[in-house]
């Protein structure tokens, strides 16, 4: 198992992704995606994009970020979104109180005191209330992580919610959130969609974008941050067939993360023991990352929570008329809710493999190899003159332009031929293309693939449609 240490320094060093505001700094949960993040991104995004809305029954929306007030009042965000946070009065450190609590059972596991961990972890699970958490803090003396101090201050709650102002008087009336969650975005938008392109239940609406969480701890590079974005799908369905609609969903869901590349034993599904008040049934697809495993999509079946609770909120009734059965009803909602940069994590942690290789001179060596799935590399082919004279850079930069128009791609003309093809390996390009003396001569190229560094002699002209048909 790789460490996280060595994905993030990689992440860096190659320009996938940066600390947020670096020379000042950082700014704590942000990070900022670079040249080739944000093509990797992209591409994540694209195919989620493709897989949901280029069929009969998912349309595709983009809704504004800043939404009225009084959605998240209908959502139960202003109420209920919130995390049990308590501080320490000697460290000052501020904790989830749910998080401190399972890190120490993590901890005494680590250290074969498996009774006391069981006990905490019965005691944890028959949590109802705030003081419960606190009571068990003080009743096992759980120390801060980093001082060792167990001077509590009481378990408050943490609204997780950024706020604003619209316009220029900073005054409660003026006041908006940041979205926790897409899916809002979609509810307030059911009925212009389903009337817009009418649709018919059972159909879906998906969107991309960004969200924002004040969480109160953020850890583990990109896995909690306060600044994400989310893919998010919402089903409508007839209520009654929800739970067909759940199986269904679940498992393209997974079939999804599976085609992407992902290692099957490093996926599984987990069932939630305790449901949130709007779901009668959800599961978590979780990922198998070098920390352990974390949630990267949760699939929920949401009942009519959401639209009933926009009808009494809004005054405006969204509910959908079968004109053929003369029914008239709420429709349920299936969500399938992944964030992008837990998925990109996940994708970047599966496809990173070291191998032992031997150079040129027949000495071995250590190859970093990130094997993305061909379409999702951030870097499709890079062009590869061998040296940088007789007629090889004229005919690799001809190669390189017309490439352009179909692909990313890169030109790379420094260094022994191996260090180049070492270079794309580390960032994942599928295909390198190297003109050398030959290429001059009849217009043949070398493609090398990155998995297998086999290599095929084509001609350049054919170049386009050999990486169609394997990327394809
Ligand atoms: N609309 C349902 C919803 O938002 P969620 O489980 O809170 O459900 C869904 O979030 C997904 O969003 C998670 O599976 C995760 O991939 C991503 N996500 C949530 N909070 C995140 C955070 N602080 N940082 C990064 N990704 C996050």
């Amino acid at each position: 198992m790789i460490k996280l240490d060595t994905v993030i320094s990689l992440a860096k060093r190659r320009g996938f992704i940066f600390q947020s505001s670096e020379i000042y700094g950082g700014l704590n949960g942000c990070w900022d995606y670079g040249p080739l993040g944000v093509e990797l991104l992209k591409n994540i995004k694209e195919s989620w994009w493709k897989s949901m809305t280029y069929r009969d029954d998912i349309e595709g929306i983009d809704a504004s970020i800043l939404m009225h007030p009084r959605t998240w009042e209908a959502s139960g965000h202003v109420g209920q979104f919130t995390d049990p946070m308590i501080d320490n009065l000697t460290s000052k450190g501020r904790y989830r109180a749910d998080n401190l609590i399972e890190e120490y059972i993590d901890k005494l596991k680590k250290k074969n005191h498996t009774d006391k961990a069981a006990e905490l972890e019965i005691r944890l699970q028959s949590v109802k209330e705030l003081s419960d958490y606190y009571n068990i803090i003080i009743d096992f003396q759980i120390p801060d992580p980093v001082s060792g101090s167990t001077e509590w201050t009481e378990v408050r709650n943490f609204n997780l919610m950024f706020k604003t102002f619209i316009g220029p008087l900073e005054e409660s009336s003026s006041m908006v959130y940041l979205r926790p969650e897409t899916a809002q975005g979609i509810y307030v938008n059911f009925k212009n969609v389903m009337e817009s392109s009418r649709q018919k239940v059972p159909f879906g609406i998906a969107q991309i974008g960004k969200a924002f969480r004040n969480e109160i701890n953020t850890k583990n590079f990109l896995f909690r941050t306060r600044e994400f974005e989310q893919m998010e799908m919402q089903y409508f369905v007839k209520p009654g067939s929800e739970f067909e609609w759940y199986d269904y969903w679940k498992n393209q869901r997974m079939e999804w993360y599976l085609n992407m590349g992902i290692n099957k034993e490093n996926l599984k599904f987990k069932d939630h023991d305790k449901l949130a008040h709007y779901a009668n049934k959800a599961v978590d697809i979780e990922y198998q990352f070098p920390f352990g495993w974390g949630e990267i999509e949760g699939i929920h079946s949401r009942t009519d929570f959401d639209l009933k609770a926009h009808t009494q909120f809004s005054g405006k009734k969204l509910e959908y008329v079968d004109t053929v059965n003369q029914e008239r009803y709420t429709p349920y909602v299936i969500e399938t809710s992944g964030g992008v940069s837990r998925g990109l994590m996940a994708f970047l942690c599966d496809a990173y493999n070291e191998e032992d290789v031997t150079d040129d001179n027949g000495k071995s060596e250590k190859r970093v190899v990130i094997k993305f799935k061909h379409s999702v590399a951030p870097m499709t082919a890079a062009v590869l003159p061998l040296v940088n004279k007789d007629g090889m850079p004229e005919l690799a930069e001809k190669i390189y332009k017309n490439l352009q128009r179909n692909f990313k791609v890169t030109y790379d003309t420094s260094g022994a031929i191996g260090r180049r093809y070492r270079r794309n390996d580390e960032i994942g390009t599928p295909f390198c293309i190297t003109i050398d003396g030959q290429s001059v001569e009849d217009g043949t190229v070398t493609v090398r693939e990155r998995d297998t560094m086999a290599q095929d002699r084509i001609s350049n002209d054919k170049i386009d449609n050999y990486i169609f048909d394997k990327i394809r």
